[in-house]
């Protein structure tokens, strides 16, 4: 890997995505014993396509340590928690004005929702599961969306649905206190090392 060190210098900053809502995703039936590398790859892809933050439905400090480690070197802000009690995580966040989007193979297909999910300005909880889904979630859900009508993964899932909603900020992003930045390249690696604290 070939990295480059440049210091005092301003990149072209793009701005964040202007959104009137903020969204976060709530993994549910995270198994630490099992689960640690696909909850923790629902994080990067939480956090690269451009939700504000994960809450993870039990205590995972090696899942939260691998995603910090992420932010510290590639910046943020993505935000990391637990709740010990999802259903009542998802009954204040409606509560508190916010809507619900459960991820599910059984729901309605993407295309038919994502214009009225785009729609509504009001903050957005995306759920994604893992094992048996509980039916309090199909229930509490504004809607249940379906990235086509064939199990296959919470990270797919996820990516395509993230990609749609804030229209593919993924190719735009920008992360504020990043260590490390990529160069695209056509070929090989190129890094650029922006900070030295690494
Ligand atoms: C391995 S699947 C398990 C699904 C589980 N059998 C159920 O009760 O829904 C894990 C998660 O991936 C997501 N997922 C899988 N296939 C999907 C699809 N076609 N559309 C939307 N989400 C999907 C859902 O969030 C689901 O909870």
């Amino acid at each position: 890997m070939e990295y480059i060190f440049i210091y005092n210098v301003t990149y072209s900053s793009i701005l964040r995505r202007t959104l009137t809502f903020e969204v976060y995703v709530l993994r549910i039936g995270h198994r630490p014993a099992r689960d640690k590398r696909i909850t923790t790859h629902v994080g990067l892809v939480a956090r690269a396509f451009g939700a504000r933050g994960m809450i993870l439905d039990c205590r995972d400090e090696k899942v939260l340590s691998s995603l910090s480690m992420v932010c510290k070197n590639w910046g943020g802000p993505f935000h990391l928690s637990f709740t010990e009690d999802p259903y009542d995580y998802c009954i204040k966040w409606k509560n508190g004005g916010g809507e619900i989007i459960h991820l599910t193979m059984y729901g309605i297909n993407l295309p038919l929702v994502i214009n009225d999910i785009k729609k509504s300005c009001k903050n957005k909880l995306v759920v994604v599961g893992a094992e048996k889904v509980p039916r309090f979630y199909y229930e509490i859900a504004d809607w249940n969306v379906a990235i086509g009508n064939q199990p296959h993964s919470e990270v797919a899932a996820l990516a395509v649905f993230l990609l749609e909603l804030l229209n593919g900020w993924v190719f735009r992003s920008s992360f504020e206190n990043a260590k490390i930045k990529i160069i695209p390249s056509e070929k090989g690696k190129r890094v650029i090392k922006v900070s030295n604290d690494i």
